[in-house]
């Protein structure tokens, strides 16, 4: 066990040894587990229903969902800025429901947090704002400003530590956010819409910065965010909310690969290519001519690490195979991805075409024809 796990550990008894051994193994070893968890606001919004979810130690969880879902709420129970109406949480495997004030603020010290808008002291420098949790929490001033410079130097603003929030670039205050929220060494950073304010590119070197601190520092990332290209890149497992609930959690390259419930293959439409309009429009359910192509959609949802072989796949289809649009990407090592292909002249019918490219792809659909 590590000294930070010891420390929680001190604060609440042992979860008993009954509780422990009905736990599957993953659950025994969860880094933060919600039980049945619910949260009611003023006796009639009903923002979490029935939350059973376990994050495993040192990875980095997303959570997605449409507005008003009940992602904040949830992330929030963990530090218990959002206190639950029903249901548990634990954090390696210590019930926080029962914690008094000086074991919340022990707690939170546990955990950092970062915020979409910062939440930086304006009339804070950029050093005086990292420094200030370590002054609340009474540390002396030689430590302090070891961990401030560590800090700083971590999250590339050694040069800026003089600077006012207000001479900052967005990227530069979401640094100074991360710095803050890692004073006391946390073992979970929770980030609600972290990178929502930034342009793309800041977007990419403060998901890096997270990469980095998850990696080098081993902590647990808790993640909110609207934007689905943040998730593909940075986390292992999503889970998504729906009116309070949870509706599908998995690996990241399963739920983008593969996306099981409605709400989740509407968050995901962005990142998917549907079919281009000018191809849209000219497709027809038969074929108008001997000559029409037959369209074939073909899926890789990542369930197969390779790549598909395009060779053997257009020499099973017979024919003149031309190719639409598409690609493939990785995802956790995965292959990810949509052919659309247009089969001329072949000697197969469209459901004979399709069962051959199904030997290649997750799934094949018949779209249409188009002359
Ligand atoms: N303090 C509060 N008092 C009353 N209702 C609240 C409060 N906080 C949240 N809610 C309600 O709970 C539900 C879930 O809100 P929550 O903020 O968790 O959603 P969210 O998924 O984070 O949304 P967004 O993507 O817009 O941030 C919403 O219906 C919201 O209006
Ligand atoms: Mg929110």
């Amino acid at each position: 066990m590590s000294a930070a796990n010891a420390r929680l550990h001190d604060l609440a008894p042992a979860p008993s040894h009954a509780e422990q051994t009905e736990l599957h193994p993953d659950l025994n070893r969860a880094h933060v587990r919600f039980i049945n968890l619910g949260k009611t606001y003023d006796g009639t919004v009903h923002a979490l229903q029935g939350i059973d979810l376990a994050i495993q130690r040192g990875e980095v969880f997303g959570i997605i969902g449409r507005s008003g879902a009940g992602k904040s709420s949830l992330i929030r129970t963990i530090n218990r800025l959002e206190q639950p109406s029903s249901g548990r949480v634990l954090i390696d495997q210590v019930d926080i429901g029962s914690f008094d004030e000086d074991h919340l603020v022990a707690l939170r010290r546990r955990i950092g947090m970062i915020f979409q808008h910062f939440n930086l002291m304006s009339a804070k420098t950029v050093w005086q704002n990292v420094e200030l949790p370590l002054k609340v929490a009474g540390v002396p001033q030689a430590q302090r400003a070891r961990k401030v410079h560590e800090l700083l130097e971590l999250v590339g603003l050694q040069d800026k530590h003089k600077a006012y929030p207000a001479q900052l670039s967005g990227g530069q205050k979401q640094r100074v956010g991360i710095a803050r929220a890692l004073v006391h060494d946390p073992e979970i950073l929770l980030c609600d819409e972290a990178t929502s304010a930034l342009d793309p590119e800041t977007t990419q070197s403060i998901l890096g910065l997270l990469r980095e601190i998850n990696q080098r520092l081993g902590l647990t990332i808790v993640l909110i965010t609207h934007e689905m290209a943040v998730i593909r890149d940075i986390c292992h497992r999503v889970v998504v909310l729906e009116h309070g609930r949870i509706v599908e959690q998995g690996p990241v390259w399963q739920v983008f690969g593969d996306p099981q419930h409605e709400v989740s293959k509407t968050l995901l439409a962005p990142l998917q290519h549907g079919l281009p309009p000018e191809l849209q429009r000219r497709l027809q359910p038969t074929p108008a001519s001997a000559d029409a192509a037959l369209v074939l959609r073909l899926q890789f949802t990542g369930s197969d690490t390779l790549e598909p072989d395009l060779a053997a796949l257009f020499s099973a289809l017979g024919g003149r195979v031309r190719l639409l649009q598409g690609g493939v990407e990785r995802i956790q090592g995965h292959a990810l991805g949509q052919l659309l292909l247009a089969v001329n002249g072949s000697p197969h019918n469209a459901e004979e075409l399709r069962k051959r490219a199904a030997n290649w792809a997750q799934q094949v659909e018949v779209l249409g024809y188009v002359v």
